[in-house]
């Protein structure tokens, strides 16, 4: 069999460091792939004034799978500032090059998995019966709806005429706002599409049967935001009645969730929701498993391109120490679930109980496991680089 390639984008900052490891990581568990390297990030900015060349959605679109690192976006000014100077005032416009990706390759589905590790200091912990102290152990999969809702980006200030006149026509616009001067209006818009809100519903309740999770809970509004909340919440009790009647289908308020999120966490399986509110949701949870040295993510298409990533950003403060001290797990997880997409679930399982070993034994710690503030000096305090780290995972593979 031809041996499979991956698009690997390193981007930014820690982005560079971590993939490398995972790269590391993978090849020792005995995965074969090759592995073909993509431009996306600051540099391609500066240089080219595209952080997204077309030449890296190319190989992304020839190979349908990428694994990513991480990347830096600044605001526009700040970024046009940094342009080289034979491009400066050329008409240059910065855009984020992972919000690129999502709206090129229509990335809809976006899968960020919580799940707390056996003896991981970071994990949550809540007063029990009696003063004990409880630490439940969390394993939610949160369901992002990824390229709608207010991420969209369809929004105004002083919105145009048409617009406007378009909102008058809702009572409770004319009758709440109608007096307000339209230059003083600001609006971004929500919307729900019926094909993607049924997409992310079935991804969620195919993964909650695949992999045994007992309930999906909606996690929207749909008592107050009637017609988007209360549009996934009509489809997923269609779905659960016509196709998943074994699963709990629950429906919780994102606010309300936010309150439950310390009281039981582990309650929980699959969440499913838009992309702002999964957004929230799933930075919550993370918070209980560890953050974002933790926390993994997926991201799918409508026509099979996977991107595999950290939900962590390039920590550009961290990026220039001669000794790299983030955690590597984040990226090392997100590749699992690349192992996982790809049908090698014997190799992913590995790395994962190697992960698992590790953190249960303690002796290998990043600097954020042992809650310090992140500094080179971290090293000589103790605590684990990023690729002793990788070092002690991939020793409990053999
Ligand atoms: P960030 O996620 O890069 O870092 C925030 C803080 O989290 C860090 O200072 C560090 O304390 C901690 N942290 C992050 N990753 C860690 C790891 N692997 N191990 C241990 N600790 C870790 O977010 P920030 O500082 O808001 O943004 C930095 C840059 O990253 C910005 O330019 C932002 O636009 C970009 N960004 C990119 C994302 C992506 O590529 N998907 C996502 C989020 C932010
Ligand atoms: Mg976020």
């Amino acid at each position: 069999m031809a041996v499979r390639t991956i698009v690997a984008l390193p981007g930014d900052g820690i982005g560079v460091v971590v993939l490398n490891e995972a790269l590391r990581v993978l090849n020792a568990a005995g995965f074969e792939a090759e592995y073909e390297f993509g431009d996306i990030g600051w540099e391609f900015w500066c240089k080219e004034g595209n952080p997204l060349p077309k030449r890296t959605l190319d190989l992304i679109e020839k190979h349908k799978i990428a694994l990513f690192g991480a990347i830096t976006s600044k605001p526009n000014e700040e970024a046009k500032a940094e342009l080289s100077p034979d491009l400066q005032g050329k008409g240059f416009t910065y855009s984020s090059p992972i919000v690129g990706l999502r709206q090129h390759f229509n990335l809809d589905i976006c899968v960020r998995p919580c799940k707390s590790y056996k003896g991981n200091p970071l994990n949550f912990v809540r007063r029990g019966k009696d003063n004990t102290l409880d630490e439940p152990l969390v394993d939610v999969v949160i369901f992002r709806q990824n390229t709608e809702c207010l991420y969209a980006g369809v929004e105004w200030t002083n919105p145009p005429k048409q617009v406007y006149e378009a909102f008058m026509t809702h009572p409770k616009f004319a009758a709440n706002f109608g007096k307000v001067p339209v230059e003083e209006i600001s609006l971004s818009t929500r919307i729900f599409t019926r094909r993607a809100t049924l997409r992310i519903l079935e991804a969620a309740f195919e993964y909650a049967l695949k992999y045994g999770y007992k309930s999906v809970t909606v996690c929207e509004k749909p008592n107050v935001i009637r017609e988007t909340s209360g549009l996934m919440w009509k489809l997923a009790k269609e779905i659960q009645k016509n196709s998943y009647p074994g699963i709990k289908l629950l429906n919780t308020n994102i606010d309300a969730q936010m309150m439950w999120l310390t009281k039981n966490p582990e309650d929980y399986g699959v969440i499913v929701a838009g992309n702002m509110f999964g957004d929230i949701a799933s930075d919550g949870f993370a918070g209980l498993i560890g953050g974002l040295g933790f926390a993994c993510s997926a991201q799918f298409s409508s026509d099979g391109i996977a991107v595999f990533e950290p939900t962590h950003g390039s920590a550009p403060k961290y990026a220039d120490f001669e000794v790299s001290i983030v955690n590597p797990i984040a990226m090392v997880e997100s590749a699992c679930m690349m192992l996982d997409y790809l049908g090698e679930d014997n190799i992913s399982s590995r790395i994962r109980k190697a992960v698992s070993d590790v953190i249960e034994e303690g002796k290998v710690m990043t600097y954020d496991m042992m809650k310090m503030s992140g500094h080179p000096d971290v090293i000589n305090k103790g605590a684990a680089s990023t690729t002793q780290m990788a070092d002690a995972i991939i020793e409990k593979l053999n």
